[in-house]
């Protein structure tokens, strides 16, 4: 495994990269509204990115990938394809932003919904963000892989929702995806030890109903095999010397 850590400086890059990312969930919220399609959301998001941050929307072209933001609606598990889709009153939407700035990735997903969203979609977004937290909550030198898993698998299983396997989080850096990968399922003290200067994503997909997903002909949409709901959050964490820093924090969190 090929896992690098930051010098002070690189992580200070980190948290620019971070910050950016973020701030463009934070611009972007305003704009769900019935109506809007997910392309225009698309070309809001890297507008901002190239012309008023003089930043890189990863994404775009990455592995061929068509365009510079994930937007993933209802039963989308994550890497939504932004297309002529147009949202409507309910839906609920993933929407996942990685910037480059100066050489360094900053990766951050948030739900949204569009207007008022039904129980069972607040419930699973909840379920998301509340499994990430108790995930990141365990970040600390010493800490290993396994520990973050467990965080979110427990809390999960027990509302009798179910974490996708096959996509996971994920070291980051110069690189957007880097080592180690970040199971959101695991055991307590298994895996890779975590070390002062790692920064890596945690994003647990989170589904109502089983946990199977199948990926559909575009190579890229992840949709749950039910067609039930899924939910995602996203944050970049960096290991400090006592635990850990977010740098992907939203305005209202900062
Ligand atoms: N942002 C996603 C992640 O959290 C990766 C998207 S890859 C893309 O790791 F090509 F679909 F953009
Ligand atoms: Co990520
Ligand atoms: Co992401």
């Amino acid at each position: 495994m090929n896992v690098t850590i930051k010098s002070p400086e690189e992580q200070d890059k980190m948290r620019t990269a971070g910050r950016l990312a973020s701030n463009v969930l934070d611009m972007i919220g305003e704009h769900l509204q019935p109506g809007v399609s997910t392309d225009q959301l698309d070309q809001i998001c890297h507008q901002y990115i190239t012309e008023v941050q003089r930043a890189i929307p990863a994404p775009l072209n990455y592995r061929g990938f068509p365009k510079s933001i994930c937007t993933s609606v209802n039963h989308v598990v994550c890497h939504g394809i932004p297309s002529d889709r147009i949202l409507k009153n309910g839906d609920a939407i993933n929407i996942d932003i990685t910037v480059i700035k100066d050489g360094f990735h900053g990766d951050t997903s948030r739900m949204f919904f569009v207007g008022k969203p039904s129980v069972q979609a607040q419930r699973v977004a909840d379920i998301a963000y509340e499994g990430m937290w108790l995930g990141i909550e365990q970040i600390a030198p010493g800490k290993r892989l396994g520990d973050i898993g467990y965080a979110v698998q427990q809390h999960v299983e027990k509302n009798r929702f179910s974490v996708v396997r096959e996509y996971c989080g994920h070291g980051i850096g110069r690189t957007f995806h880097e080592d180690p990968q970040v199971l959101h399922y695991g055991r307590r003290g298994t895996g890779f030890e975590l070390q002062e200067g790692m920064t890596l994503t945690v994003e647990p997909m989170v589904n109502v109903g089983k946990r199977h997903v199948k990926l559909l002909p575009d190579g890229w949409t992840v949709v749950t095999k039910d067609h039930k709901l899924s939910a995602q959050w996203e944050h970049t964490v960096l290991v400090t010397a006592d635990g850990y820093e977010v740098l992907t924090l939203g305005a209202e969190q900062r």
